[in-house]
């Protein structure tokens, strides 16, 4: 057994978010510019690479393997990729495999990811009204998916929906998305909306929608009872006594869960972030191609991880905006 994955704080590293493409079909405003410059294709690394680069994590501890984009499945070839780990979930190295997707592609690929191993997938879907759905993400189409939605249940997978909870355009919509989610037995996660990317300090002030608000909104109506359960996200759970579901609160502003961070991101040309919040980052790209001994990458690795900081400084307190990050969030898949 090798030694695992301790960081400066004290914090295990048993969670790897890999983004495989910085693409996406999608152009949602708080996470993407209109004209974005994507890198070239050959910048990426090969389903091959990403492999090795797995499972390398993986032989460190790695337990949850979460692949996000851009948009993940419009990653081509992504399929063999999945195809791949599956075998880390039946050595048993791997307790969950699975992604974090917009929906528009599950129509074509939910019976494959199921055949995988995945067993759940959190589809970010912040609106249930068609213009508004469209006008958020751009070039998104809500019918589109929804259908997605409805093929990954009809797989087999359990979905969550994550919605960024948004002032001025979804607060007015909060009980019927948590109605619909009831009524299709999905679970449901909120999150507060971070400063990163080129958006402007006034904008992202006047979108926040703290969830401790949200939450009290929901008291006027339900029983919310807290849970002690984790998924070994960063989300934090209740459920609605009268209907029984449970809705998660992600709140990066108004409660800080660095303290019990577990997790670490790969982008797709293999620069590991160790923070979502902060810019620091080191590539994992060349020691990966300077040699096929794992060791190498491996030292890598751990290096990166010595460097992980203590948590992100976003902060609106005082009607401003600080510790903003000026990547996309696409950079890095959330
Ligand atoms: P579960 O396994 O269902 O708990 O998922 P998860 O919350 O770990 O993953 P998901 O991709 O659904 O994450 C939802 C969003 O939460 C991300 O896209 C980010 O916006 C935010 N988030 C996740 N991890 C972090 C984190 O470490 N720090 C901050 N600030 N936000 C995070
Ligand atoms: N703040 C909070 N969440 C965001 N996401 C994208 N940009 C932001 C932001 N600035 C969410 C997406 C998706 C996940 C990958 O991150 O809606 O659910
Ligand atoms: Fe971990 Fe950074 Fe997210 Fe905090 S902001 S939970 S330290 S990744």
């Amino acid at each position: 057994m090798k030694t695992p994955l301790i960081d400066p704080f004290q914090r295990a590293i048993s969670y790897l978010r890999v983004s495989v493409t910085d693409r996406c079909d999608f152009r949602c405003v708080y996470c993407m510019s209109e004209n974005m410059t994507f890198l070239p294709k050959k910048e990426l690394l090969t389903l091959e690479e990403l492999d090795r680069l797995c499972s390398t994590f993986i032989g460190l501890g790695v337990e949850k393997l979460r692949i996000t984009g851009g948009e993940p499945l419009v990653r081509r070839g992504i399929m063999t990729f999945f195809d791949a780990m599956t075998r880390h979930l039946g050595s048993g190295a791997l307790r969950e495999l699975t992604l974090t997707t917009n929906g528009s592609q599950l129509g074509r690929f939910a019976d494959d990811l199921y055949a995988a191993g995945v067993r759940r997938v959190n589809v970010s879907l912040d609106t249930l009204d068609d213009q508004k759905f469209a006008d958020i993400t751009r070039w998104g189409r809500l019918p589109q998916v929804l259908k997605g939605i409805d093929a990954a249940q009809n797989a087999g997978l359990r979905v969550k929906i994550n919605a960024v909870a948004l002032k001025g355009f979804n607060e007015d919509e909060l009980f019927n998305i948590q109605d619909w989610c009831a009524a299709r037995d999905m679970d449901l996660t909120f999150i507060e909306v971070m400063p990163m990317g080129d958006i402007g300090n006034e904008d992202r002030l006047d979108q926040y929608w703290k969830l401790t608000d949200l939450r009290a909104r929901l008291t006027e109506r339900f029983t919310v009872t807290d849970l002690p359960e984790s998924t070994g996200g960063p989300a934090r759970y209740v459920r609605l006594e009268e209907t029984g579901q449970k809705i998660g609160f992600i709140t990066p502003l108004s409660h800080n869960f660095c303290e019990s961070c577990n997790r670490v991101r790969i982008t797709c040309t293999g620069e590991i972030y160790t923070c979502l919040g902060q810019e620091g980052h080191s590539d994992l790209r060349a020691p990966l191609r300077s040699s096929p001994d794992d060791a190498v990458l491996e030292q890598a690795i751990r290096n990166a991880i010595a460097l992980k900081p203590k948590g992100h400084d976003f902060d609106y307190s005082r009607q401003d905006v600080s510790g903003r990050v000026s990547r996309h969030m696409s950079h890095t898949g959330g």
